[in-house]
Protein backbone atom coordinates (compact mmCIF):
# COMPACT_ATOMS: atom_id res chain seq x y z
CA UNK A 1 0.00 0.00 0.00
CA UNK A 2 1.34 3.16 -0.61
CA UNK A 3 2.71 5.60 2.02
CA UNK A 4 -0.34 7.83 0.74
CA UNK A 5 -2.95 5.82 1.30
CA UNK A 6 -1.70 4.39 4.37
CA UNK A 7 -1.66 8.10 5.98
CA UNK A 8 -5.38 8.24 4.77
CA UNK A 9 -6.29 5.09 6.12
CA UNK A 10 -5.06 6.18 9.99
CA UNK A 11 -6.52 9.32 9.58
CA UNK A 12 -9.83 8.14 9.20
CA UNK A 13 -9.04 5.42 11.67
CA UNK A 14 -8.20 8.09 14.26
CA UNK A 15 -11.43 10.53 13.10
CA UNK A 16 -13.97 7.39 13.90
CA UNK A 17 -12.17 6.95 16.87
CA UNK A 18 -12.73 10.92 17.64
CA UNK A 19 -15.83 10.76 16.53
CA UNK A 20 -16.83 7.85 18.33
CA UNK A 21 -15.38 9.85 21.73
CA UNK A 22 -17.78 13.60 20.91
CA UNK A 23 -20.66 11.35 20.68
CA UNK A 24 -20.51 9.82 23.85
CA UNK A 25 -20.03 13.00 25.43
CA UNK A 26 -23.28 13.02 24.92
CA UNK A 27 -24.36 10.12 27.33
CA UNK A 28 -26.11 11.74 30.73
CA UNK A 29 -25.88 9.42 33.26
CA UNK A 30 -28.95 11.06 34.91
CA UNK A 31 -30.52 10.02 31.75
CA UNK A 32 -29.19 6.63 32.11
CA UNK A 33 -30.32 6.42 35.71
CA UNK A 34 -33.37 7.56 34.95
CA UNK A 35 -33.56 4.45 32.58
CA UNK A 36 -32.45 2.07 34.31
CA UNK A 37 -34.23 2.77 37.86
CA UNK A 38 -37.69 2.42 35.42
CA UNK A 39 -36.17 -1.13 34.19
CA UNK A 40 -35.77 -1.74 38.10
CA UNK A 41 -39.52 -0.95 38.58
CA UNK A 42 -40.49 -3.17 35.79
CA UNK A 43 -38.36 -5.84 37.43
CA UNK A 44 -39.79 -5.32 40.73
CA UNK A 45 -43.34 -5.64 39.61
CA UNK A 46 -42.27 -9.21 38.27
CA UNK A 47 -40.45 -9.95 41.86
CA UNK A 48 -43.36 -8.89 44.04
CA UNK A 49 -45.38 -11.31 42.23
CA UNK A 50 -43.48 -14.13 41.86
CA UNK A 51 -46.30 -16.64 42.23
CA UNK A 52 -47.70 -15.56 38.77
CA UNK A 53 -43.83 -14.68 37.58
CA UNK A 54 -43.57 -17.34 34.12
CA UNK A 55 -40.04 -18.91 33.95
CA UNK A 56 -39.27 -21.06 30.79
CA UNK A 57 -36.09 -23.06 30.36
CA UNK A 58 -33.41 -21.85 27.62
CA UNK A 59 -31.62 -25.36 28.03
CA UNK A 60 -31.16 -27.70 30.82
CA UNK A 61 -30.78 -25.63 33.98
CA UNK A 62 -30.50 -22.24 32.17
CA UNK A 63 -33.84 -20.02 33.31
CA UNK A 64 -35.15 -17.08 31.61
CA UNK A 65 -38.50 -15.27 32.92
CA UNK A 66 -40.94 -13.09 31.73
CA UNK A 67 -38.70 -10.10 33.99
CA UNK A 68 -35.79 -10.90 31.90
CA UNK A 69 -37.22 -10.19 28.67
CA UNK A 70 -39.32 -7.45 29.49
CA UNK A 71 -36.19 -5.53 30.98
CA UNK A 72 -34.29 -6.12 28.35
CA UNK A 73 -37.26 -5.18 25.90
CA UNK A 74 -38.17 -1.90 27.74
CA UNK A 75 -33.81 -1.27 27.81
CA UNK A 76 -33.47 -1.50 24.14
CA UNK A 77 -36.36 0.64 23.41
CA UNK A 78 -35.15 3.50 25.83
CA UNK A 79 -31.42 3.38 25.10
CA UNK A 80 -32.23 3.13 21.63
CA UNK A 81 -34.49 5.95 21.44
CA UNK A 82 -32.15 8.42 23.73
CA UNK A 83 -29.01 6.66 21.97
CA UNK A 84 -29.47 5.65 17.97
CA UNK A 85 -25.87 6.12 17.47
CA UNK A 86 -25.42 2.69 19.74
CA UNK A 87 -26.21 -0.65 18.66
CA UNK A 88 -27.31 -2.68 21.76
CA UNK A 89 -26.07 -6.62 22.55
CA UNK A 90 -28.74 -8.51 25.18
CA UNK A 91 -28.34 -11.55 26.75
CA UNK A 92 -32.20 -12.50 25.97
CA UNK A 93 -32.12 -10.72 22.47
CA UNK A 94 -28.75 -11.08 20.83
CA UNK A 95 -26.38 -8.21 18.53
CA UNK A 96 -27.36 -5.53 17.03
CA UNK A 97 -25.90 -4.38 13.69
CA UNK A 98 -23.58 -1.93 15.21
CA UNK A 99 -21.71 -3.47 17.51
CA UNK A 100 -18.39 -1.22 17.34
CA UNK A 101 -20.31 1.23 19.65
CA UNK A 102 -22.72 -0.52 21.73
CA UNK A 103 -24.62 -1.03 24.71
CA UNK A 104 -24.35 -4.44 26.31
CA UNK A 105 -27.12 -5.66 28.96
CA UNK A 106 -27.90 -8.05 30.92
CA UNK A 107 -31.35 -7.59 32.00
CA UNK A 108 -31.19 -9.85 35.05
CA UNK A 109 -28.01 -11.01 36.51
CA UNK A 110 -28.65 -13.71 38.70
CA UNK A 111 -32.21 -14.98 37.22
CA UNK A 112 -32.46 -18.09 39.51
CA UNK A 113 -31.94 -15.77 42.55
CA UNK A 114 -34.70 -13.65 41.53
CA UNK A 115 -36.54 -16.34 41.02
CA UNK A 116 -36.77 -17.83 44.06
CA UNK A 117 -37.24 -14.30 45.97
CA UNK A 118 -33.67 -13.63 46.98
CA UNK A 119 -32.76 -10.00 46.81
CA UNK A 120 -29.31 -10.68 45.48
CA UNK A 121 -30.02 -9.68 41.37
CA UNK A 122 -29.39 -6.83 39.54
CA UNK A 123 -29.42 -5.24 35.91
CA UNK A 124 -26.14 -4.85 34.34
CA UNK A 125 -25.47 -1.96 31.63
CA UNK A 126 -22.39 -0.95 29.60
CA UNK A 127 -21.25 1.21 27.41
CA UNK A 128 -18.49 -0.06 25.00
CA UNK A 129 -16.83 2.50 22.78
CA UNK A 130 -14.22 0.91 20.24
CA UNK A 131 -13.85 -2.26 22.63
CA UNK A 132 -13.32 0.34 25.53
CA UNK A 133 -15.88 0.17 28.47
CA UNK A 134 -16.97 3.70 29.18
CA UNK A 135 -19.42 3.53 31.61
CA UNK A 136 -20.67 0.52 33.93
CA UNK A 137 -23.91 0.91 35.68
CA UNK A 138 -25.21 -2.33 38.04
CA UNK A 139 -28.50 -1.80 39.81
CA UNK A 140 -30.02 -3.87 42.40
CA UNK A 141 -33.46 -2.73 42.14
CA UNK A 142 -34.36 -5.05 45.30
CA UNK A 143 -31.37 -3.57 47.61
CA UNK A 144 -32.16 -0.19 46.07
CA UNK A 145 -28.26 -0.38 45.49
CA UNK A 146 -26.90 1.57 42.49
CA UNK A 147 -23.36 1.22 41.33
CA UNK A 148 -22.30 3.25 38.40
CA UNK A 149 -18.76 4.36 36.55
CA UNK A 150 -17.30 6.60 34.09
CA UNK A 151 -14.02 5.84 32.85
CA UNK A 152 -11.58 7.98 34.44
CA UNK A 153 -14.09 9.07 36.55
CA UNK A 154 -14.08 6.82 39.97
CA UNK A 155 -16.77 4.40 41.24
CA UNK A 156 -19.80 5.12 42.94
CA UNK A 157 -22.61 3.49 45.14
CA UNK A 158 -25.71 5.55 45.61
CA UNK A 159 -24.16 8.94 44.73
CA UNK A 160 -20.82 8.24 46.87
CA UNK A 161 -17.11 7.34 46.05
CA UNK A 162 -16.51 3.90 46.52
CA UNK A 163 -13.17 1.67 46.86
CA UNK A 164 -11.58 -1.37 47.33
CA UNK A 165 -10.41 -2.92 50.32
CA UNK A 166 -7.02 -2.22 51.85
CA UNK A 167 -6.71 -6.09 52.88
CA UNK A 168 -3.25 -7.30 52.26
CA UNK A 169 -3.64 -10.73 53.57
CA UNK A 170 -4.93 -13.46 51.63
CA UNK A 171 -5.66 -15.44 55.29
CA UNK A 172 -7.80 -12.52 56.51
CA UNK A 173 -9.67 -11.59 52.96
CA UNK A 174 -13.32 -12.73 52.04
CA UNK A 175 -13.26 -14.10 48.51
CA UNK A 176 -16.09 -14.62 46.33
CA UNK A 177 -16.65 -16.90 43.49
CA UNK A 178 -19.46 -19.11 41.25
CA UNK A 179 -19.85 -22.47 39.57
CA UNK A 180 -20.77 -22.73 36.33
CA UNK A 181 -23.29 -25.71 36.99
CA UNK A 182 -24.66 -24.79 33.56
CA UNK A 183 -21.29 -26.15 31.78
CA UNK A 184 -21.31 -29.40 34.09
CA UNK A 185 -19.34 -30.17 30.73
CA UNK A 186 -15.84 -28.60 31.62
CA UNK A 187 -13.18 -30.97 33.14
CA UNK A 188 -12.10 -27.73 34.96
CA UNK A 189 -15.31 -27.15 37.49
CA UNK A 190 -13.96 -24.80 39.95
CA UNK A 191 -14.73 -26.89 42.74
CA UNK A 192 -10.91 -28.03 43.21
CA UNK A 193 -10.03 -24.23 43.04
CA UNK A 194 -12.64 -23.16 44.98
CA UNK A 195 -11.03 -25.64 47.74
CA UNK A 196 -7.84 -24.64 47.20
CA UNK A 197 -8.03 -20.97 48.16
CA UNK A 198 -10.94 -21.13 50.50
CA UNK A 199 -8.53 -23.02 53.08
CA UNK A 200 -6.31 -20.08 52.90
CA UNK A 201 -9.05 -17.24 53.29
CA UNK A 202 -11.22 -16.37 56.30
CA UNK A 203 -14.49 -16.43 54.63
CA UNK A 204 -16.08 -17.62 51.29
CA UNK A 205 -19.45 -16.29 49.52
CA UNK A 206 -21.34 -17.51 46.53
CA UNK A 207 -23.71 -14.80 46.00
CA UNK A 208 -24.91 -15.85 42.28
CA UNK A 209 -24.74 -12.47 40.16
CA UNK A 210 -21.32 -12.07 38.46
CA UNK A 211 -22.38 -7.79 38.28
CA UNK A 212 -23.10 -7.69 41.65
CA UNK A 213 -19.93 -9.56 42.62
CA UNK A 214 -17.64 -7.25 41.02
CA UNK A 215 -19.32 -4.32 42.70
CA UNK A 216 -19.20 -5.59 46.12
CA UNK A 217 -15.02 -6.20 45.37
CA UNK A 218 -15.30 -2.22 44.18
CA UNK A 219 -16.90 -1.47 47.35
CA UNK A 220 -14.63 -3.04 49.60
CA UNK A 221 -17.36 -6.12 50.62
CA UNK A 222 -15.36 -8.56 49.36
CA UNK A 223 -11.66 -8.52 48.97
CA UNK A 224 -11.34 -10.59 45.51
CA UNK A 225 -13.74 -12.36 42.62
CA UNK A 226 -13.59 -15.01 40.43
CA UNK A 227 -15.47 -17.04 37.87
CA UNK A 228 -15.39 -19.27 34.32
CA UNK A 229 -17.41 -19.14 31.29
CA UNK A 230 -19.11 -15.56 31.60
CA UNK A 231 -20.08 -13.66 29.20
CA UNK A 232 -18.97 -10.28 28.79
CA UNK A 233 -22.84 -9.02 29.40
CA UNK A 234 -22.23 -10.56 33.07
CA UNK A 235 -19.14 -8.42 33.79
CA UNK A 236 -18.95 -5.33 31.42
CA UNK A 237 -20.54 -3.16 33.43
CA UNK A 238 -18.87 -4.44 37.36
CA UNK A 239 -15.21 -4.61 35.33
CA UNK A 240 -15.20 -0.86 34.85
CA UNK A 241 -16.77 -0.56 38.20
CA UNK A 242 -14.07 -2.38 40.09
CA UNK A 243 -11.07 -0.83 37.67
CA UNK A 244 -12.54 2.76 38.83
CA UNK A 245 -12.40 1.84 42.26
CA UNK A 246 -8.71 0.98 42.34
CA UNK A 247 -9.51 -3.25 41.73
CA UNK A 248 -7.37 -5.43 39.23
CA UNK A 249 -9.40 -7.57 36.51
CA UNK A 250 -7.01 -10.15 34.67
CA UNK A 251 -7.25 -13.36 33.71
CA UNK A 252 -6.43 -16.68 35.88
CA UNK A 253 -2.32 -15.68 34.70
CA UNK A 254 -3.02 -12.18 35.82
CA UNK A 255 -2.77 -10.56 32.71
CA UNK A 256 -4.67 -7.32 32.46
CA UNK A 257 -8.27 -7.27 30.93
CA UNK A 258 -11.70 -8.14 30.94
CA UNK A 259 -11.59 -12.02 30.71
CA UNK A 260 -15.23 -13.50 30.82
CA UNK A 261 -14.18 -17.19 30.47
CA UNK A 262 -11.54 -16.19 33.45
CA UNK A 263 -12.20 -13.37 35.46
CA UNK A 264 -10.17 -12.74 38.48
CA UNK A 265 -10.99 -9.60 40.04
CA UNK A 266 -9.29 -8.25 43.19
CA UNK A 267 -8.51 -5.67 45.43
CA UNK A 268 -4.69 -5.06 44.00
CA UNK A 269 -3.09 -5.82 47.02
CA UNK A 270 -3.99 -9.65 47.30
CA UNK A 271 -3.78 -10.74 43.53
CA UNK A 272 -0.04 -11.68 43.78
CA UNK A 273 -1.09 -14.03 46.41
CA UNK A 274 -4.13 -15.35 44.49
CA UNK A 275 -2.08 -16.02 41.57
CA UNK A 276 0.12 -18.49 42.80
CA UNK A 277 -3.79 -20.42 43.65
CA UNK A 278 -5.41 -20.15 40.46
C1 LIG B 1 -25.51 -15.88 36.05
C2 LIG B 1 -24.99 -15.17 37.28
C3 LIG B 1 -24.30 -16.16 38.20
C4 LIG B 1 -23.19 -16.90 37.49
C5 LIG B 1 -23.76 -17.58 36.24
C6 LIG B 1 -24.39 -16.53 35.31
P1 LIG B 1 -27.76 -15.03 34.81
O1 LIG B 1 -26.15 -14.96 35.18
O2 LIG B 1 -24.08 -14.15 36.96
O3 LIG B 1 -23.74 -15.53 39.31
O4 LIG B 1 -22.66 -17.86 38.34
O5 LIG B 1 -22.72 -18.23 35.58
O6 LIG B 1 -24.87 -17.16 34.16
O7 LIG B 1 -27.95 -16.29 34.02
O8 LIG B 1 -28.50 -15.02 36.06
O9 LIG B 1 -27.90 -13.81 33.99
CA1 LIG C 1 -25.78 -12.99 33.76
CA1 LIG D 1 -29.30 -12.64 32.75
Amino acid sequence: MPAQAISSYCYTIASIIFISRVLFMSVSLSTLEIIIRKAGDIALSHFNDLQNLEISQKSPRDFVTAADVAVEKFLQAELGKHYPEYGFWGEESGQSENQINRWVVDPIDGTHSFSKGQYYWSISVALEIDQELIVGVVFAPALNDYYCAEKGKGAFKNGKKIKVSNETDLGNSMIGTGFACLRSYLEDNNLERFCRIAQKTTGQRRLGSAAMDLCLVADGQLDAFWEQELNLYDIAAGALIVQEAGGTTTDFKGNPGIYPKQILVTNSKILDELLTLM
